[in-house]
């Protein structure tokens, strides 16, 4: 352009400075807007899911009316800041429109001017409106592919963010190989799930022997199931240290660590898809071993009971199954696993009494070669036990066996005889 006539082509490039300047405050509003829709997108898929999934509570308390307008204001929110990115987009796109055409204009009138004084050709002022025509067409094509660009951006800002979480949980440079062979220690444990929080657990010292079973009672709220993740190490201790065989836990491989345990929680997470699935997790298939996992864990007479047996879908988190089938499905799972370490956290509590006197029996059996950490209110549950702890406010304020306790006539006989009394009422 500049080659042909400098004069027009100086015209034809004052597009510039508007134009990189509707584009910026274009940028801002529409950033802004986009990243706020999908802000506000995601809050409705959250909102839908866990309702949806709560269905039946919000039947049972009749809060349909709010649930739903839950959803109205959401989408409401949702709506407003699509709107302004639309009305973003329908600003900029007329003035992007605007300025080309007033650059056209300007083309011609300069370049008629010229054409009166002699100065140019017609021809060269046709030619110079359709390369400034060619000139403006990437100039809009850019501003349109905008459009894709901040949706990916606001898009990716948030995947990034997801991304960039930091583990909390971190394996020190050089771990050390997990080896359990004498005990797993608690010493002086504290721990607040807050920082600068209330403490859950207070300087906590006790034992848990290779082979032996200890178990813990306490009241709600006590601590017991922070036991539990402190010694998988979802958590770290504030103060004091858990050692496996005298190494603090910080120091071994967090892998090998985790897989000496056997957790089995009250409330069983189910994956969608068979039952098969969800007790192998992944691991390799042995075709012996899952059938005296299914022996042991009782839940055999329910896959014969199955038409498709260990094929059949278990549905999303599991709904087709009862509480207490979910909690067999975890004992099977957790035998499958073949661990060292039985993490128990009230795991027969859905379990019917003749269910859990078998499902007790296979632990009493297993717990001779292993080592069993079990948490149970049900205190009939536990009386083998090696040691019992008793906790209260982070604190182990009693300990022995059941026999000892009950002589000690403290806290746990009042348990004991509270139970009693219950079943006998019973
Ligand atoms: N993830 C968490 N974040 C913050 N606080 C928590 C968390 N989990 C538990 N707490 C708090 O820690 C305390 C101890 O909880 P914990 O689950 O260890 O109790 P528990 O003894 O297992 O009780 P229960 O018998 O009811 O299972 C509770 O007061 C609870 O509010
Ligand atoms: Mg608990």
């Amino acid at each position: 352009m500049f080659s042909k006539h400098a004069g027009l082509a100086v015209v034809a490039l004052a597009i510039m400075p508007p134009l990189l300047l509707a584009t910026e405050i274009f940028r801002r509003n529409a950033g802004e807007a986009f990243r706020e829709t999908q802000g506000r997108y995601a809050a409705i898929q959250s909102y839908l899911q866990e309702q949806l999934s709560g269905i039946s509570l919000v039947q049972m308390n009749a809060r349909e009316a709010d649930s739903n307008a839950g959803f109205k204001q959401l989408n409401r929110s949702f709506l407003d800041a699509f709107l302004r990115t639309i009305f973003a987009y329908a600003v900029f796109f007329p003035v992007v429109e605007f300025i080309t055409s007033a650059t056209l204009a300007a083309i011609i009138y300069y370049g008629g001017i010229k054409l009166e004084m002699g100065t140019l050709t017609w021809g060269l002022l046709f030619a110079f409106v359709q390369i400034s025509g060619r000139f403006f067409r990437p100039i809009r094509e850019l501003a349109e592919r905008y459009n894709v660009m901040q949706t990916a951006m606001a898009s990716s800002e948030r995947i990034f963010v997801l991304l960039d979480n930091q583990d909390e949980i971190l394996q020190v440079d050089a771990p050390l190989p997990v080896k359990f062979e004498r005990e797993i220690c608690f010493e002086n444990v504290s721990f607040a799930y807050d920082e600068g929080g209330r403490s859950v657990v207070n300087e906590l010292s006790g034992a848990i022997p290779k082979g032996r079973r200890v178990a813990v009672v306490g009241h709600t709220g006590a601590g017991k199931s922070t036991l539990i993740n402190l010694l998988m190490r979802f958590y770290d201790v504030n103060a004091g240290k858990i050692t496996v065989d005298g190494v603090d836990v910080r120091e071994l491989e967090l892998l090998g660590h985790r897989s000496l345990f056997g957790l089995v929680l009250q409330d069983v997470f189910v994956f969608s898809g068979t039952l098969e699935d969800n007790i192998v997790l992944g691991r390799p298939r042995d075709e012996q071993r899952l059938a005296s996992v299914l022996e042991q864990s009782q839940l055999k007479d329910l896959v014969g009971r199955l038409p498709m047996g260990l094929e059949t879908q278990v549905g999303e988190r599991g709904q087709k199954l009862s509480a207490g089938e979910r909690q067999l499905l975890a004992f099977a799972r957790m035998l499958y696993l073949e661990p060292e370490v039985l993490l128990l956290d009230e795991a027969t509590a859905n379990i019917d009494s003749e269910t859990e006197a078998k499902i007790q029996a296979v632990i009493e059996h297993v717990s001779h070669r292993l080592t069993t950490f079990t948490i149970a209110h049900r205190l009939s549950t536990i009386k083998e036990a090696d040691e019992i702890w008793v906790m209260d406010q982070g604190r182990i304020i009693e300990r022995g066996t059941h026999g000892g306790l009950m002589d000690l006539d403290g806290h746990y006989a009042k348990l004991v005889r509270l139970q009693f009394e219950e079943e006998e009422a019973a």
